[in-house]
């Protein structure tokens, strides 16, 4: 059983690959893409340790797939891994092709889906079956509400039942308006406020209002 949301109209350290980049390389990376895309990218730099380290906090190395939305060059993903998560449970979706080739080579035993992550669906992607959390580090404050609702009626409707989704902003309220959480049937709360990240974030955690 899985909740379907119906959107109304509105430590095991050395799993981190050998393939892991330089600072530099990293760095490189981001700017040709944030070049490229600013608004798809909406940040100046890979998020830092700190924040990595706050929005993974609650995650449980046997406590099913993860799903990450917006992987960029792998800085979520390699604190997943450093805190014990398996390879093989993660799923990464990344909209921009070299960024996605990258993260084929650091993480080869990670399922990547190179695909907007608003466009996922359990019914075309059986990948996301057994999603137990949502780490989402996707430009949310550029993206519409209507993005937002059918992000968030993809993710609710992929993971299993009290599963949650964490996402961060560098705003002071969450990126999700009231309005499409209510119509998505979704709760949110500041979990965590990172003050030295560059710049400072926080972490919002949502769950299923039903949950
Ligand atoms: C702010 S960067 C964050 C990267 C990384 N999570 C971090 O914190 O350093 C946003 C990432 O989301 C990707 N992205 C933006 N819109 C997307 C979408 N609709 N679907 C999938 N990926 C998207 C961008 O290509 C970029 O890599």
């Amino acid at each position: 059983m899985y909740f379907r949301p119906s959107c109304k109209t509105v430590a095991h350290p050395k799993r981190v690959s050998s393939a892991s980049m330089s600072w530099l390389q990293e760095r490189k990376q981001f700017i040709k893409a944030l070049l490229n895309n600013p608004a798809a990218i909406g940040a100046v730099a890979p998020s830092g340790a700190a924040l990595a380290a706050a929005i993974t906090a609650s995650i449980q190395p046997r406590a099913g797939k993860v799903l990450e939305l917006g992987c960029g060059t792998g800085v979520f993903t390699r604190e997943m891994l450093r805190r014990g998560v398996h390879p093989s449970s993660l799923v990464l979706v990344e909209q921009d092709t070299e960024m996605s080739r990258d993260l084929r080579k650091q993480f080869p035993e990670a399922t990547v889906l190179q695909v907007p992550a608003q466009e996922l669906s359990r019914e075309s992607h059986p990948e996301l079956d057994g999603i137990g959390t949502t780490i989402c580090g996707l430009p949310l404050r550029n993206m519409s509400g209507t993005h937002h609702q059918q992000l968030l009626a993809a993710v609710f409707g992929a993971m299993r039942p009290g599963g949650a989704m964490h996402l961060f902003t560098y705003g002071v309220r969450c990126p999700i308006s009231p309005a499409v959480l209510a119509a998505c049937g979704v709760s949110a709360r500041r979990s965590r406020f990172v003050p030295m990240n560059l710049p400072p974030a926080s972490v919002y955690s949502l769950t299923a209002a039903s949950a």
